[in-house]
C-alpha cells in the first residue's frame, strides 16, 4: 500500500507528491496551518486525499488547542475550519472532510470533557482514513466488470492511491479488474500542466506492475480513432446533482472524444464527491492556479516573458458524456438526478 498520508503521534505525515517520481520523501505537518499549506501547495492532492487531510487538519488543530473552555474552543474550531477550507475550492471532499469533524465536535461539545473531545475527533479522522480505503475497494468491486476483459483503458490525471488514502478510485477499479484476471493496459494522459498522469499515475501503476504507457494530452484522439482504447475511466472532484462532473482540466475534452468514437467514459468517485447542493456543473467553482505552472517546466521558462496565461485546474464534463458513475454504494446511470436520489440514504 502506498502511504499517501498517515496520522502519527507527532502530527500528519504526507508523501511529498511534488517530488515524485524522483524522490520518495515525507513532510510532517505538526499543526493545522502546516496541513493547510500541504493541501494548498499540492504536497498532497486528489479529492479523497484532501478530504481526509482536511479532517485530520481539523482534528490536529483541536488536539493542539490550549483552550480551557468550550466557547474558547468554539472560536478556535471556527478559525481552523475556515483556514483549511480556503486552501482549494473545487474538490467538495475537502469541505465534506472538514464538516465531518466540525459536526462531531458540535454534537459532543456539551456532553464530553475537552480531553474526551480531543480523543473523539482524532479517532473519527483516523476512521475516515480506513473508510476511504474500504470505499475505494468497494468501488473496485462494483466497477471491475465494466472494464474490458482484455484491452486498453485511458485515464486522465491521477485518481489512484496517491489521490486517496490508498488503492484509489479510477485506478482502484482498474486494480480490481486486474485482480480478477482482466488483461488491461493503461494509457495515462500526461495531464499538463501539473503532470499528475506522467509523474504520479505512471509511478504508482508501475509499482503494481500494471502495464502503463504515458501519452501527451493531445494524442488520445488519434489512438481512439485507431481502435487502441476500449474504455476511459477518471476520478472526480465534485459531481453536481445532475451528474455533471468536475475533474482535472482536460477531462471534458477526453469525454467528447470518447463519445465521438463510441468508447464508454466512466467516472469513479466516493459518494462524498456528490454535491447535491450544486444543481449543475456550471455552478461548480473552478480553481485557477499560478500561471507559473504553465510557463515553467522543472524550473525552466518555456514561454516568452510577459505572455498571457490561462491555468484553470479543472473542467466540467456534462453528464450526457458519462456512461456510468461508479461509487462505493453501486453504479449510477443516467438520468443521474434520479439515480443519485434513489441511491441516497
Ligand atoms: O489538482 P489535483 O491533482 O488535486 O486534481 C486531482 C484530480 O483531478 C483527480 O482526478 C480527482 O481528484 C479525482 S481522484 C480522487
Amino acid at each position: 500500500m502506498i502511504p499517501t498520508l498517515e496520522w502519527l503521534p507527532e502530527g500528519v505525515s504526507f508523501l511529498d507528491q511534488t517530488k515524485l517520481p524522483h524522490e520518495e520523501t515525507y513532510v510532517l505537518a505538526t499543526d493545522y496551518i502546516q496541513v493547510a499549506t500541504v493541501i494548498r501547495d499540492m504536497i498532497t492532492r486528489g479529492a479523497m486525499a484532501i478530504g481526509v487531510s482536511g479532517a485530520m487538519g481539523v482534528a490536529l488543530g483541536i488536539q493542539n488547542s490550549t483552550a480551557a473552555t468550550i466557547p474558547a474552543l468554539d472560536a478556535e474550531v471556527e478559525t481552523i475550519c475556515t483556514h483549511l477550507a480556503e486552501t482549494r475550492p473545487t474538490a467538495v471532499n475537502l469541505f465534506w472532510g472538514i464538516g465531518q469533524i466540525r459536526d462531531l465536535y458540535n454534537q459532543i461539545k456539551h456532553t464530553k470533557s475537552i480531553p474526551e473531545i480531543k480523543q473523539a475527533v482524532v479517532a473519527r479522522a483516523r476512521q475516515m482514513y480506513d473508510e476511504d480505503i474500504a470505499n475505494c475497494k468497494q468501488m473496485g468491486q462494483h466497477g471491475a466488470s465494466l472494464m474490458p476483459q482484455k484491452g486498453t483503458v485511458l485515464t486522465h490525471c491521477n485518481a489512484g492511491a496517491l489521490a486517496a488514502c490508498g488503492y484509489g478510485s479510477a485506478l482502484g477499479v482498474i486494480r480490481a479488474a486486474v485482480e480478477r484476471g482482466h488483461e488491461i493496459d493503461v494509457f495515462a494522459d500526461e495531464t499538463r500542466p501539473y503532470l499528475q498522469g506522467a509523474r504520479l499515475t505512471a509511478w504508482e501503476l508501475m509499482k503494481d506492475n500494471i502495464p502503463t504507457t504515458v501519452l501527451c494530452d493531445n494524442m488520445s484522439a488519434h489512438l481512439m480513432k485507431g481502435g487502441r482504447i476500449q474504455a476511459v475511466i477518471v476520478g472526480a472532484d465534485r459531481i453536481a446533482a445532475n451528474g455533471d462532473t468536475a475533474n482535472k482540466i482536460g477531462t471534458y475534452g477526453v469525454s467528447i472524444l470518447a463519445k465521438e468514437h463510441g468508447i464508454p467514459f466512466y467516472v469513479a468517485a466516493p459518494w462524498a464527491t456528490i454535491d447535491v447542493n450544486t444543481p449543475h456543473g456550471d455552478l461548480i467553482p473552478i480553481e485557477q492556479r499560478n500561471p507559473r505552472e504553465v510557463t515553467h517546466s522543472n524550473g525552466i521558462q518555456m514561454t516568452p516573458t510577459g505572455v498571457s496565461i490561462q491555468n484553470p485546474a479543472f473542467d466540467v464534463t456534462p453528464a450526457r458524456y458519462i456512461a456510468a458513475i461508479i461509487t462505493e454504494r453501486g453504479i449510477l446511470r443516467a438520468p443521474y438526478t434520479e439515480s443519485i436520489a434513489a441511491m441516497s440514504r
